[in-house]
């Protein structure tokens, strides 16, 4: 068994899904390596918070604390880092993770806006010999992989139409006190798209489904909220986005729409990731709304059945739950870093649908959030020049 010797940069709600996720990873049944967390990061303070006593003590394998990223990255006993810090800190945090040699797991938007984007990727490009991913779970519901699979075997026939979108009500309540998701300076001025949007692109870009253009229209719905001093702050960034994209593709015979959705006020959603594909052979959805189950209909002709198929532990990376039991969140996190150890240590994607976010990927959904961004700006259709 192959040990990945892991520091973690940012201990918040990410990085502690990332450590639970190291855990647990005996429920994984197939896999010839695994990591473990030596070396932990965060602005702590003395006495140690709850948080980092939540790492020490549950974690007797980290043998450096710091609040200094550069010093974790200093440390030799680091093979690989996961950081997972608010967007104005990617472009500095993740190049520099790469210029020390680490192999890094980073998190969307993967550089605030496209300049920090493309400074990434700059450093990617010095460094072909590491592993730089962009976490991102979703794909991992077995429903997805099964229609993932559809996707591979162009079960699907000529694509018709895909929506695709990460809807949830985080700010519905206008008395929740501002938070950096609602600050250009911390959050980038793409807002949900940045915050939302690397997640339902992640199918359609695998796919190589890729955007040449898109019409774009962007909200602010709440323009403030109480600062948690008193007073009220502005809310600078968009809470909501729908984007119209037009997908060109030889392989499937003509141009398709494409639409993605990112909201963080959508009445009624809680955490909603879903995908739907319509084509002329077979059409599928899927909505974490209903975790289990996949959409599916297939047509042969004559009558159009919808078929819903309940699925359980049919994933990518073999787990020791039984085979009728549900999956969730957490189990996609589990599976998206089996996709990034296995990767890391065999060099190669179990499947093209089981891994995470490529650079290129990530390059290609800031070309589109700035084309929207643009589009929204002057009302009109903006071309998106990456990956066509
Ligand atoms: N993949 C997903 O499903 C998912 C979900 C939520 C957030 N995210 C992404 O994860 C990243 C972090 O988001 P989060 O929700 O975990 O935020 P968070 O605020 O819960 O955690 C961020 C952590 O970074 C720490 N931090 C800030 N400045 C630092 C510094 N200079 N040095 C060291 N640590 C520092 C903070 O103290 C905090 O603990 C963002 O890029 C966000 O977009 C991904």
């Amino acid at each position: 068994m192959k040990t990945v010797r892991f520091g973690l940069i940012g201990c918040g709600l990410m990085g502690r899904e990332f450590a639970s996720a190291v855990a647990r990873w005996c429920h994984l049944t197939n896999i010839d390596a695994h990591p473990e967390l030596v070396a932990i990061c965060d602005r702590f303070d003395r006495p140690p918070s709850d948080l980092e006593l939540w790492f020490t003590n549950n974690f007797p394998s980290i043998t450096q604390v710091t609040s200094d990223y550069k010093a974790l990255l200093a440390n030799p006993a680091v093979d690989a880092v996961y950081i997972a810090v608010p967007h104005n800190l990617h472009q500095e945090f993740y190049c520099a993770a790469i210029e020390a040699g680490k192999h890094l797991m980073g998190e969307k938007p993967f550089g605030i806006d496209k300049a920090a984007n493309q400074a990434i990727l700059a450093a990617v490009k010095r460094h072909p010999e590491l592993l730089v991913r962009c976490s991102s779970e979703f794909p991992f519901f077995p429903p997805v992989q099964r229609m993932c699979d559809m996707i591979e075997r162009k079960a699907f026939g000529r694509i018709i139409e895909v929506n695709c979108g990460f809807v949830h009500s985080s700010d519905l309540d206008p008395n929740k006190p501002i938070n950096w998701k609602r600050q250009i300076e911390f959050n980038g001025e793409y807002g949900c798209m940045g915050d939302l949007g690397m997640h339902p692109c992640h199918v359609p870009f695998r796919a190589e489904w890729w955007p040449r253009n898109v019409r774009a229209i962007l909200s602010k719905i709440i323009s403030e909220r109480p600062d948690g001093k008193g007073g009220m702050a502005a809310c600078e960034t968009w809470d909501n986005a729908t984007l119209f994209c037009e997908v060109e593709s030889a392989a499937n015979g003509g141009a398709f729409p494409l639409t993605i959705k990112t909201q963080r006020i959508a009445p009624g959603e809680k955490n909603t990731w879903y995908v739907e594909i319509l084509g002329t052979s077979a059409s599928a959805r899927f909505t974490t709304r209903n975790p289990r189950r996949l959409e599916l209909l297939e047509y042969r002709g004559g009558e159009q059945t919808w078929q819903q198929i309940d699925m359980g532990q049919e994933t990518a990376f073999k787990t020791i739950t039984g085979g009728i039991f549900e999956f969730g969140f957490s189990d996609a996190i589990l599976q998206m870093w089996a996709g990034f150890i296995y990767e890391l240590t065999s060099g190669k994607r179990l499947k093209r649908f089981a891994g995470c976010v490529t650079p290129e990927e990530t390059a290609l959904s800031h070309e589109l959030f700035t084309a929207a961004l643009e589009s929204h700006r002057r009302s009109q259709v903006v071309r998106v020049t990456a990956g066509t």
